[in-house]
């Protein structure tokens, strides 16, 4: 948040906007870029990529980046010399950006509210910037998890301020009781919207 204890307008309308947000982050993608890292301070993006180094050493390891957005996370990686990263997202508008960039092997539309039919699952997955407020919630996360091989790892941020006002703490107490094959690996809190001095908690989650 500013001085004036506000946030950013480009923030608030994402935060709270409960209904279809497509079309919101379709008119967002060509200037989402500028808008995240040079006004808003976005690290989350950094953070996040270095969290799934550490796990994921295998640079052949097939990763998805779900909510990909315009591709700053799948950039990374691959500068980081991942070779099989796929990308999806519900906007048209970010995936076109995201191709872009060249880092995906595959990329395509779908909704994190709904499960996703897969031909085969990710040894990695990474959701940077798409968790936390409203859609997709608590209650998605297995659409996630459901992805992965067994002993995968999911790497998901969520934002620290909706963590605080939507109680994402008491859910995460009662992780193993909504999804028992899934271990809470651990929660980390990193640096997110660095202008606005936003953190963000990072759930590393393993299918079991
Ligand atoms: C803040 S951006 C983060 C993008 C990227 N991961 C990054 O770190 O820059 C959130 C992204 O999640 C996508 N998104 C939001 N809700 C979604 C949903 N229900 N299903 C799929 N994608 C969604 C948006 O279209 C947008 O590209």
């Amino acid at each position: 948040m500013n001085e004036k204890n506000e946030i950013d307008p480009r923030l608030k309308s994402v935060y709270e906007n409960k209904l279809d947000k497509t079309d919101l982050y379709d008119k967002w993608a060509s200037t989402y870029d500028e808008d995240l890292i040079n006004d808003l301070g976005y690290v989350a993006d950094q953070k996040a990529c270095e969290i799934l180094s550490e796990l994921v050493t295998d640079t052949s390891a097939y990763i998805l980046d779900a909510g990909c957005g315009t591709g700053l996370v799948g950039g990374r990686l691959r500068s980081a010399g991942y070779q099989n990263i796929d990308g999806s997202d519900f906007s048209t508008g970010m995936l076109a950006k995201a191709k872009d960039t060249n880092a995906y092997n595959n990329l395509f539309q779908h909704d994190l509210t709904k499960p996703l039919a897969l031909k085969a699952p990710y040894e990695a997955l990474i959701a940077v910037g798409v968790f936390g407020f409203n859609t997709p919630s608590f209650e998605h996360l297995g659409h996630l998890t459901d992805c992965l091989v067994l002993n995968g790892y999911a790497v998901v941020t969520v934002n620290g301020k909706a963590w605080d006002d939507n109680n994402w703490q008491k859910r995460i107490n009662e992780f193993s009781l909504y999804y028992p094959n899934v271990q809470l690996h651990k929660v980390v809190t990193i640096e997110y919207l660095t202008t606005d001095g936003i953190d963000g908690q990072v759930l590393v989650l393993q299918k079991k």
